[in-house]
């Protein structure tokens, strides 16, 4: 049972259902030229540089396991996610914009990818079950979230007790990811790389 008396974590939580009531759920979700835009400059990315085939190698995903592509966007990462954790594994891509679903989607089709299932998130709300997936991946997002504390509720509810969350810097400093992370006392980072940290869950 989570039992947050931290009083930081007591004010963010306020703030953060005044911010709900003012600008509704999905906030932190993009206009969808931008998104469109979004999705063109990481393919141009990717096909110049392969950036993301490159990135997801840290990751190290394993057969079997069921993992979360969270904020998943223009769907990188699923093909590479899905052939890692293979047919008795599943990937579940998240995102909280429509076009992102519909890329996930489309891209199931093409690459005929059958352990992988999009989600669409209701501001911080995913239809996940509790306690049922091995890693977490957030790529790229962590530095767009207007309520961190949000996220990681999620993330701890959907995390399996020995689960792990892979959290990317994206556009800010490792200082603000630990200081995000931290302030929520939900996760213990257990490794660090120079893209992204590792958390375990606390308060199990
Ligand atoms: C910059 S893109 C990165 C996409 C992908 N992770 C990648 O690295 O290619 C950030 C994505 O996070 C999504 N996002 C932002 N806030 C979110 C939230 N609260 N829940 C789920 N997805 C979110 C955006 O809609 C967008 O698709």
């Amino acid at each position: 049972m989570l039992n947050i008396e931290n009083d930081s974590c007591e004010i963010m939580g306020t703030e953060n259902k005044m911010k709900d009531t003012i600008l509704g759920k999905n906030r932190d979700k993009m206009p969808n030229f931008l998104f469109r835009v979004m999705t063109v400059i990481m393919r141009l990315i990717d096909f110049l540089n392969n950036s993301s085939g490159k990135n997801f190698k840290t990751l190290n995903l394993k057969q079997g396991q069921v993992v979360v592509d969270y904020g998943c966007g223009p769907a990188r990462y699923i093909e590479n996610a899905s052939k890692a954790v293979g047919t008795n594994g599943k990937v579940y891509a998240v995102d909280i914009h429509p076009l992102a679903i519909e890329n996930v989607n489309t891209k199931i089709k093409q690459k005929q990818l059958k352990n992988v299932e999009a989600v669409l998130a209701d501001g911080y709300s995913t239809s996940l079950k509790d306690k049922s997936i091995d890693v977490i991946y957030a790529l790229d997002m962590f530095h767009m979230i207007s309520s961190p504390l949000g996220l990681l509720r999620e993330f701890h509810r959907i995390l399996k007790d020995d689960g792990i969350a892979i959290i990317e810097d994206g556009h800010q400093k490792r200082s603000e990811t630990l200081q995000k992370v931290n302030r929520t006392y939900l996760f213990r980072v257990v490794e660090e790389t120079n893209k992204h940290i590792k958390c375990k869950k606390m308060n199990n």
